[in-house]
């Protein structure tokens, strides 16, 4: 009996051994009922943004400072500067034009900012032929402290709806512990349930990492903290272009048609860089295909900016239909290449320059992984001039913190 009670328990614990044990993150992501909504085969991503969107937001400029006036006059101002036949479109109010909930919880405007109310202020931006974005957050508060949308959202998304909204920021302050993909998730399916086509950017700040369940739930998620007009490093809670482009640049698989990297908005033209910087700030921006909001006063803007906001070359290599977050090939101290496929099956090339002193940048077709012998029609897109039909390398002086940006067709 002993003797074969031993023998029978030695061959449980065996069997014990050899079958791999059940482990509660495998019950999550199989249960049907339990599945994190990333990984629900039922949902669908809402098929907006097929490329990279682009417009203008009111943040980076004027901060909380919105009204009525600054939004018409930037609406006018892209619908007759060039920039909406360049293909900026949304028009979007960041934080602070909030008012108070009413009486049965929904949200209302700030009336003394928006005396005509955003109905009327959707209506005055569709007349443009542009569309019209808006700004809230999934906590109870928004950065700026007006009232968030946690416990509202399906009464919000109604409400943008009623207003004419066609794309949504969502903020991540006051979240307290709310899991992000759930919080995302529950505002995505309120925008849908709203009837109405609303683009939808997540800004999380990448604290999450959205670009890992993102790509059902919204259009772009912000992979990084916030944006501020200097060249490089940490400055509160925000960060230098260039400290931004390292963040968001290994993340390159993630992004694709219908779900981007969002390295936050654009400075071009806000002062704080010279045009040389702004230049790299929008060739990185296109080449990542990020989205290309604008963040300056696009009612006032020098002739130096509009030129690079609206470097009609620079923007078809980000609205290039294949999608592919171009990114770093090499790096050699301050020398860079930077590389993205292109539909055609060309590639655009970027050689940038970090350093204090201008330099020449050399960028071999082995280290695109081209043959060496293939011949490509190229054309610098800065000096907007046809570079004629090169094979092996392309070659050129970079000023400091400049870059030189050429597409290569077959
Ligand atoms: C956060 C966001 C910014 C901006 C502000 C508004 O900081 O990251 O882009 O929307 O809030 O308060």
């Amino acid at each position: 009996m002993f003797r074969n009670s031993f023998v029978q328990g030695l061959v449980s614990a065996l069997l014990l051994l050899v079958s791999s044990p059940v482990t509660a993150q495998e019950v999550l992501d199989t249960d049907p009922n339990l599945l994190a909504p990333s990984k629900d085969p039922k949902r669908v991503a809402n098929g907006l943004a097929q490329t990279p969107p682009m417009g203008w937001n009111s943040w980076n400029k004027f901060a909380c400072n919105v009204n009525e006036k600054v939004i018409r006059d930037s609406a006018d101002a892209i619908a007759s500067n060039g920039m909406k036949a360049a293909g900026y479109q949304y028009v979007v109010i960041d934080d602070c034009w909030h008012g108070s909930r009413d009486a049965n919880g929904f949200i209302t405007e700030d009336r003394e900012r928006f005396p005509g109310g955003l109905k009327a202020l959707g209506d005055y931006i569709h007349a443009r032929g542009l569309k019209f974005g808006i700004y809230s957050d999934a906590g109870t508060k928004t950065c700026g402290g007006r009232p968030g949308s946690q416990g509202h959202e399906y009464q919000d998304a109604q409400q943008y709806a009623r207003w004419g909204v066609d794309y949504l920021k969502y903020d991540w302050c006051s979240s307290g512990v709310r899991n992000a993909e759930e919080a995302y998730a529950t505002m995505a399916d309120a925008l849908k349930a709203s009837g109405r086509p609303i683009l939808f950017s997540l800004c999380e700040w990448g604290n999450s990492r959205p670009w890992l369940w993102g790509q059902k739930i919204g259009n772009m998620w912000r992979t990084t903290g916030d944006i501020t007009d200097k060249w490089t490093g940490h400055h509160g809670h925000s960060w230098g272009i260039a400290s931004i482009v390292d963040m968001n640049e290994p993340l390159w698989p993630f992004a694709g048609p219908g779900h981007w990297n969002d390295p936050d908005m654009l400075e071009v033209g806000n002062g704080g860089l010279t045009d040389v910087e702004y230049r790299a700030h929008f060739s990185l921006w296109a080449l990542m295909a990020a989205p290309l909001i604008a963040g300056n006063d696009v009612a006032n803007m020098s002739a130096a900016t509009r030129a690079i906001l609206l470097n009609h070359d620079v923007i078809g290599v980000n609205q290039d239909t294949r999608g592919q977050q171009g990114h770093r090939v090499m790096q050699d101290g301050s020398k860079e290449v930077w590389v993205k496929q292109m539909a055609d099956g060309g590639r655009t090339l970027l050689l940038w320059n970090r350093g204090e002193t201008p330099t020449r940048i050399s960028a071999d077709w082995t280290t695109l992984g081209l043959p060496a012998t293939l011949k490509l029609q190229g054309r610098d897109l800065w000096a907007h001039k046809e570079i004629g039909r090169i094979a092996g390398r392309y070659e050129a002086q970079v000023e400091s913190h400049g870059v030189v940006m050429v597409r290569l067709k077959p």
